[in-house]
């Protein structure tokens, strides 16, 4: 079998750590199919992850030459730890007996569940890059985990997402149109706490936008975009031009019946058609087990839970919360274009849904006058042309009959005109007893 030099990072932060180090090279060495070459000396780090604090770490590495898979390396090292007491699966951020990462095999790249090669943050740490340096590596030319690329062609997009499916990942999903600020950030971290992968996608759908609409216009940066989703620790990024998502035979769309009724649907003729019909390929593409959308836009996410139901999409749906300007503003791409004057009116859309709100909590129940307070409060500002104010039912966001209401949800859209150009702005506040 051929062989192939392999880096392992050794820890201890619990009981007699140096001997829990020595008994696992030991039993490296006398593993089939392991030599151990080297070993670096062993170190003190202090603990510097998450959670409460830990006891100080005793570090090294080992250098190896072995004909193992990466995966059977990765089994040895997991009985290796359980041999030394350590619970698995191991409770996060807690001591360990033993802690053994492998950090590369040769030059091979693993990106699956359990295993990613070269270890992805290996090149952070200063308890695995000195020792390499004392072994004699030259760390600056050691294989990095590559950081998320664009990719462009959804066939290569396909491929990635086809590739972390077979190695057990779950993929989290995050369509987006780009210009991204904090609140598409909020939807990448709970992508990163709840999936293995995360995928965000940025592509202006042409479908979307009606003849007189601002697709053009629509603010782009590809270059911010990719850093911001770096940072929030997507793992790809899928941006495909028009030709690419749409070849020039395409005539295929998704109709969306009630649930694009009113409100949205009926200022913008066939808008929910072209989401759907988008969103629908991206599911198609990446075959994710979730995808994340924002309450900011409740109509839109209420229609993708119904299409996702009704054509039978094996995936969930996740709700983020609205993410908001310090003052109240629904953070949204297009509010670079309001003007300054705008800008400063803008707020009065959240001011009129939290004052309904308000006098909900106090007992109002009535749906017209819960309508009625929110449209005084936007009358008092004339640079607000307000387009619909709403009372829908939570979730499916259904009509709701005059007379009381028990929990329900405010919309609004509102157009501002002085700005670089003219902007709709959205904005919605859920009403529930007990708020
Ligand atoms: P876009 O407007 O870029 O929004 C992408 C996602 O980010 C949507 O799910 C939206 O609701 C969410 N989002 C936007 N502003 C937010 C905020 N302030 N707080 C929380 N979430 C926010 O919505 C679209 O793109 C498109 O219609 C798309 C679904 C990508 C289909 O083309």
């Amino acid at each position: 079998m051929p062989t192939q030099t392999a880096y392992l990072g050794l820890g201890s932060n619990e009981g007699d750590r140096a001997g829990h180090i020595q008994q696992a090279l030991q039993r490296l060495a006398a593993a089939p199919g392991v030599q151990v070459v080297r070993t670096s000396s062993l170190r003190e780090s202090t603990f510097v992850g998450q959670g409460p604090p830990q006891p100080t770490f005793l570090n090294g590495v080992v250098e190896l030459r072995t004909s193992l898979l990466p995966i059977a390396l990765l089994d040895l090292c997991k009985a290796l730890e359980a041999a030394a007491g350590r619970t698995l699966p191991a409770p996060r951020h807690h001591p360990r007996p033993l802690d053994l990462d492998v950090l590369f095999v040769g030059h091979e790249r693993v990106d699956t569940r359990d295993l990613v090669l070269p270890h992805p943050r290996w090149h952070l740490r200063q308890f695995v890059t000195e020792p390499l340096r004392e072994l004699g590596v030259d760390v600056a030319t050691m294989p990095r985990a590559l950081a998320a690329a664009v990719i462009e062609s959804p066939a290569a997009f396909s491929a990635r997402t086809t590739q972390w499916l077979a190695g057990g990942c779950t993929i989290g999903l995050v369509p987006t149109m780009g210009s991204l600020h904090a609140g598409h950030g909020s939807l990448l971290t709970m992508a990163r706490q709840e999936c293995d992968r995360v995928v965000a996608t940025i592509f202006v759908n042409p479908l979307q936008f009606g003849p007189n609409e601002d697709f053009a216009a629509y603010p782009r940066d590809l270059a911010a975009d990719l850093q911001l989703c770096r940072e929030a620790g997507a793992d790809a990024v899928f941006a495909p031009t028009v030709a690419q998502m749409y070849d020039p035979l395409f005539c295929s769309h998704v109709a969306v019946g009630s649930a694009a009724e009113g409100m949205e649907g009926a200022v913008r003729p066939g808008h929910f058609a072209g989401v759907a019909t988008v969103v629908a390929r991206l599911f198609a593409l990446a075959r994710p087990q979730r995808a994340y959308f924002g309450e900011k836009d409740a109509q839109q996410l209420a229609v993708i839970r119904r299409m996702t139901k009704d054509l039978g999409f094996p995936l969930q749906i996740v709700g983020c919360p609205i993410v908001r300007e310090a003052d109240g503003l629904a953070m949204s791409s297009r509010n670079v274009y309001l003007g300054a004057a705008d800008r400063q009116a803008s707020t009065v859309l959240v001011r009129a849904l939290r004052s309904a709100r308000d006098v909900f909590t106090r007992g109002e129940r009535d749906r017209d006058r819960l309508l009625a307070r929110a449209r005084s409060v936007l009358a008092t500002e004339p640079r607000a042309l307000v387009e619909y104010v709403e009372l829908r039912a939570e979730g499916e966001l259904a009509p709701l009959p005059s007379g009381p209401v028990l929990q329900g949800r405010m919309l609004v859209a509102a157009k501002f005109v002085d700005g670089v150009r003219p902007v709709r702005l959205l904005d919605n506040l859920s009403l529930v007893e007990g708020s």
